[in-house]
């Protein structure tokens, strides 16, 4: 649709790259037009609003060019790849000029409305911005540990195992799953909400919003960070004596979770392409499988935490201990902050209140 290609290119090539035309905004967004991103964590509402956010980056970076790189249309939705590059010459987000060049890479998804850009949900990873300004984390993050491999930030208190191993890894996995719990919960929060729904349009914009970034956490961290890593160290528990056999479920919940990740991605596209008489099915297909997912994996990793890990831990020595540590820490990002920040917009979005840092 080339009305659609025509708002995301003025989007970033005339109201976000210098010099900048602010007014274009009311051109191309509907009125109550709202932007979620991974640095707004409550989201950015209305034109004005969205002005004064460009006008930051107006200030901060003069010479910003945000380019398209790729982009695809499928009826109101619109995906672009993009590149920012830029040269910090003005405050920025509370940040003195530096004259550091920044290269940000993401993506962008536009819901349009009538031709208009009415939602807006941006990926990206904040420190590709916030790095090369001297930050190691976001404003208005927590404070990360130095760059060591030391394990990253985590929500804390989790319920003890009742089984310990005393191992970091059992420690550093059981955290993880805190993280998984809070993902879990939206899951069904969706669920819920989509439960009885039969056209695209019904689900509520923060729904909506939950459900692209649950699809984004499924495609892009929850196997690469954390199957994959329990994946790469159950084989040296093996090696130290452990029965394969203890470990087989955990290999077969990973990849019926994994098959049940693809089924939302599938649903998801179906619910974006926005065919009306396929969106009952699409949106039954994105609950059922959320459900089955949550209902598995609230055991799954209680099972992990109080079975699996324990064991695991009684064959690994100390040293063993710090290897699985470095391989934990090595598989999926090496920074997993940026992603916590996706669950905590999800949980908003949802209208979870997040837990206390
Ligand atoms: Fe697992
Ligand atoms: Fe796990």
């Amino acid at each position: 649709m080339a009305a659609g290609k025509s708002v995301a290119h003025r989007y970033f090539e005339e109201f976000l790259t210098a010099p900048g035309d602010l007014a274009v905004a009311e051109e191309i967004m509907t009125p109550d037009v709202q932007f979620l991103n991974p640095v707004a964590k409550t989201g950015i509402h209305g034109i004005e609003e969205y002005q004064a956010f460009a006008k930051r980056w107006y200030v901060g970076f003069p010479d910003r060019v945000f380019t398209v790189d790729d982009e695809v249309i499928e009826g109101d939705t619109v995906a672009v790849r993009f590149t920012i590059t830029g040269t910090h010459g003005g405050e920025f987000m509370g940040i003195a000029p530096t004259g550091a060049h920044i290269e940000v890479n993401g993506m962008n998804l536009f819901k349009l409305r009538d031709g208009l850009i009415a939602d807006v949900q941006a990926f990206f990873n904040p420190m590709e911005l916030y790095g090369p300004l001297g930050l190691s984390s976001p404003p208005g993050g927590a404070p990360m540990k130095d760059q060591a491999p030391a394990p990253p930030p985590m929500p804390a208190a989790t319920a003890p195992s009742a089984t310990d191993s005393g191992r970091a890894f059992e420690a550093f996995l059981e955290h993880e799953h805190v993280l998984g719990e809070r993902v879990l919960k939206a899951g069904t929060v969706i669920a819920e909400a989509l439960k009885g729904l039969t056209s695209a349009d019904a689900i509520p914009p923060g729904v909506r919003a939950g459900m692209g970034i649950m699809v984004y956490l499924h495609e892009t961290f929850a196997d690469q960070a954390h199957l994959a890593a329990e994946e790469a160290i159950i084989p040296l528990a093996v090696a130290r004596g452990m029965d394969p056999a203890h470990a087989k479920w955990v290999n077969d919940h990973h990849e019926q979770a994994r098959l049940y990740w693809k089924a939302m991605s599938v649903a998801w596209r179906r619910i974006v392409d926005g065919d009306p008489g396929d969106a009952p099915f699409a949106i039954e297909d994105f609950w059922r499988n959320s459900e089955a997912f949550v209902k598995l994996f609230e055991a799954h990793a209680l099972r992990e935490n109080d079975v699996l890990f324990p064991e695991m831990g009684r064959y690994f020595s100390e040293s063993d201990d710090a290897l699985v540590m470095g391989i934990i820490t090595h598989v999926g990002p090496p920074d997993i902050k940026p992603y916590i920040d996706l669950v905590t917009e999800m949980e908003v979005a949802l209208g979870i209140t997040p837990p206390a840092e």
